[in-house]
């Protein structure tokens, strides 16, 4: 599955969904894609909108589930849970930086500062299942305790097949700019994210020695752009078209009322820097009639 300068869709709470992923993989098919993240509590337990998280078109390609939690035994559960249902990979999420993850329950970012439960959780979710457990994780906790490498080689202690390093501490959350160090020599493959955008972002990740690189937030309105970056497509002519086919991938899967509101971020991240796009999204915000929102978006795009 994982081949060397490989191209990854970062996991993205409440965007990388499954409309989403589809809207990506139109232009790369068979980049790789994770999911949100999904909590081991809300999975095992059964909570309603969880395996939904994991929901996957029949053909969609590799997809990774991102878990998140501080329960030893519940997290294997989960991995298997999700590996039964299909995903290609499992993800420990150890760099959510937001309290009600990283501080009030010990999971995400934490794991940073706790690594002998970080590598109890590893171990027990790479025993679990049989496919490959790869992590996501930050520089550190702050500045003074940046110890990355130190997780990453409980994480090859642990069997885990390759990890991504976002070049920020916790304590800088998404401010500031992202900093990768080198990449040491390791025993597995270390994916580069943080900040990664155009081609020359790619080409520096590659030049400190990364493995492969890792793209969220340059996604937000360019589901394109990891096929632009891997060669597989150009941007597309008429972006109208695409931010169409995104409404309706989203009114099938979550019906009118709840696709029009979900839909507003993304018409808002899609028009950004365009002329007149502050009034588009006032307008878009105040719309909950489909028809009328596709006029309004083919008047916007001119399509
Ligand atoms: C809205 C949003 C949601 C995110 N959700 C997740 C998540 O579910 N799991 C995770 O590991 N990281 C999550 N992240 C962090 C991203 O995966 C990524 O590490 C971070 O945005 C830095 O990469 P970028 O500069 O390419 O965006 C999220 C970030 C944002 C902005």
């Amino acid at each position: 599955m994982f081949i060397d300068k490989q191209i990854f869709g970062a996991p993205l709470a409440g965007i990388t969904d499954k409309p989403f992923r589809k809207m990506v993989r139109m232009f790369a098919p068979s980049v790789l894609l994770y999911t949100e993240m999904i909590s081991c509590h809300s999975l095992v337990e059964g909570h309603k909108n969880c395996l939904r998280n994991f929901d996957r078109y029949d053909d969609e390609g590799n997809i990774g589930a991102q878990i998140f939690g501080a329960d030893v035994n519940l997290m294997a559960e989960a991995a298997k849970i999700l590996q039964d249902a299909g995903a290609a990979w499992i993800d420990i999420n150890m760099g959510c930086p937001v309290p009600k993850v990283a501080t009030r329950s010990g999971a995400g970012a934490h794991l940073m500062r706790d690594h002998k439960l970080a590598g109890k959780i590893m171990g027990s979710v790479v025993k679990a299942v049989d496919i490959p457990v790869s992590i996501k994780t930050r520089l550190g906790w702050d500045e003074e305790h940046k110890n990355w490498q130190d997780l990453i080689r409980v994480a090859i202690d642990n069997g885990i097949s390759f990890a991504a390093l976002h070049g920020r501490t916790r304590a800088q959350l998404y401010l500031g700019q992202s900093n990768l160090p080198q990449k040491p020599d390791l025993k597995i493959p270390l994916i580069a994210n943080g900040d990664i955008k155009n081609k020359d972002d790619v080409q520096y990740a590659f030049g400190l020695g990364y493995d492969g690189v890792m793209i969220g937030r340059a996604l937000l309105g360019k589901p394109w752009i990891l096929g632009e970056l891997g060669g597989f497509c150009k941007k597309p002519d008429n972006v109208g078209t695409v931010v169409l086919q995104h409404l309706d991938l989203m009114l099938e899967y979550y019906g009118n009322k709840n696709a029009i509101q979900m839909f507003r971020k993304h018409a808002a991240w899609y028009s950004t820097g365009m002329p007149n796009s502050a009034e588009f999204r006032i307008k878009v915000n105040q719309m909950d009639n489909e028809s009328v929102l596709k006029s309004a978006i083919r008047e916007f795009w001119g399509c």
